[in-house]
């Protein structure tokens, strides 16, 4: 072969009587095959196999067996992200005409895209209070497909009744689908209490090192079916190198959310009694208001999020950005490092002061997303930053 028929094509097989410990990254946009049979037999799913980027490769294939695992879910689809989760789901199981019953705080981008985006593709959405079982129920029409509510809200940390929800919507034929991405799988699996599909935004603990932008829905084989193919049609494709993060991540999620819990745990005790505080959010807390449902629904660790109202109001919370040290600022959550951020200006911008005040998001209130260093020095952290 002359020089650059070996440059296209030299190295592409190397030999090998062993396999990697740790899965390659399938780093490739497309498949070669030997003939036409299996290429259309790949295509229509009799033999398992991959065809394009758009449509996964092995990473994406061993990323969503192992976090269905997790969540007991028959089957996932690995997304860009997740809104591009939401996005697959709404394609692939809404169409127009259809109603949805959601949270009034769903996460901010979800809302607006079932007020934007879903309502052009004519699917209604009405907002309820979803720790209310009684008004989820009562806003249920003959055309509702389905009952959009988060594990755990953001910034309060409150629970949907899944237990009580689960059978009435399941005997009216509604979809319950949970958004999981403040809890995780370690922390809270849906399924188990009657979900039919959860999302997730990988981007948060499931990869958990704030290098990855990715996303996931799971539930039944059939309906992700369907969202599969309106994930390939909408090209809501994560990259396979993200994939392989995520898969790394995830491997280790049960002991940092074991561990993160811990600590979130000891900063909610810490910060419950102290004079600048005056309100401490954590499911594991038994002034939580839903803390037998959280017991129930969270039965070990309660997650690595916490909030706190501090009673100087924003001048506070002006305050304490400049002298907190070890916690930075930083409008997500999931890390290993201990991020915090600020609801009235970053999540709930939008949302009116009334709205606001309606939800008890206060213009005190600060959510810390609690990481894996050393309990004492974050609580060192905040007692300097509080004083
Ligand atoms: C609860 C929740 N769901 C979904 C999303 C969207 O995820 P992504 O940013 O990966 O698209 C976020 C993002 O912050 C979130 O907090």
């Amino acid at each position: 072969m002359n020089f650059h028929t070996l440059a296209a094509r030299g190295g592409r097989d190397v030999p090998s009587a062993s396999r990697p410990l740790t899965a390659p990254i399938y780093q490739t946009n497309v498949y070669v095959f030997e003939d036409m049979e299996t290429v259309e037999s790949v295509w229509e799913g009799k033999i398992s196999g991959y065809v394009y980027g758009r449509y996964g490769t092995g990473n994406h294939s061993m990323l969503e067996d192992l976090v269905a695992g997790l969540e007991g879910a028959e089957a996932a689809v690995a997304c860009a992200s997740g809104m591009g989760a939401t996005t697959a789901l709404l394609l692939g199981l809404f169409a127009a005409g259809d109603h949805l019953v959601a949270a009034r705080d769903l996460y901010g981008t979800t809302a607006s895209f079932l007020t934007s985006e879903g309502k052009r593709l004519g699917i209604e959405a009405t907002f309820v209070d979803a720790t209310d079982a009684g008004r989820v129920l009562g806003a249920l029409r003959p055309n509702t497909k389905a009952v959009f509510v988060e594990a755990l809200s953001n910034p309060l940390l409150l629970l949907a009744d899944l237990p009580v929800l689960a059978p009435l919507l399941e005997r009216r034929g509604v979809e319950l689908i949970v958004d999981a991405s403040m809890a995780s799988p370690a922390v809270c699996r849906p399924i188990e209490h009657g979900a039919t599909v959860v999302m997730h935004s990988l981007t948060k603990f499931i990869s958990g090192h704030g290098d990855v932008t990715g996303g996931m829905v799971l539930g039944r084989k059939e309906a992700m079916g369907r969202c599969r193919e309106a994930m390939i049609r909408a090209g809501t494709n994560l990259g396979p190198f993200d994939a392989w993060l995520a898969v790394r991540g995830a491997r280790t999620l049960g002991v940092r959310l074991e561990r993160q819990s811990a600590t979130a745990l000891s900063l909610a005790q810490f910060l419950e009694p102290h004079p600048a505080v005056a309100r401490a959010h954590y499911p594991g807390l038994a002034t939580h208001p839903q803390h037998a449902l959280a017991r129930r629904l969270m039965p070990g660790p309660m997650g690595a999020i916490l909030s706190f109202d501090l009673r100087g109001g924003a001048l506070a919370v002006g305050r304490f950005m400049a002298r907190a040290r070890l916690m930075e600022f930083a409008p997500s959550f999931g890390d290993v490092a201990t991020t915090w951020t600020y609801p009235a200006r970053t999540s709930h911008r939008r949302v009116s002061d009334e709205d606001k005040a309606a939800m008890g998001i206060g213009p005190g209130l600060v959510r810390l997303s609690v990481g894996l260093e050393d309990p004492t020095d974050l609580i060192e952290d905040l007692t300097q930053a509080l004083e």
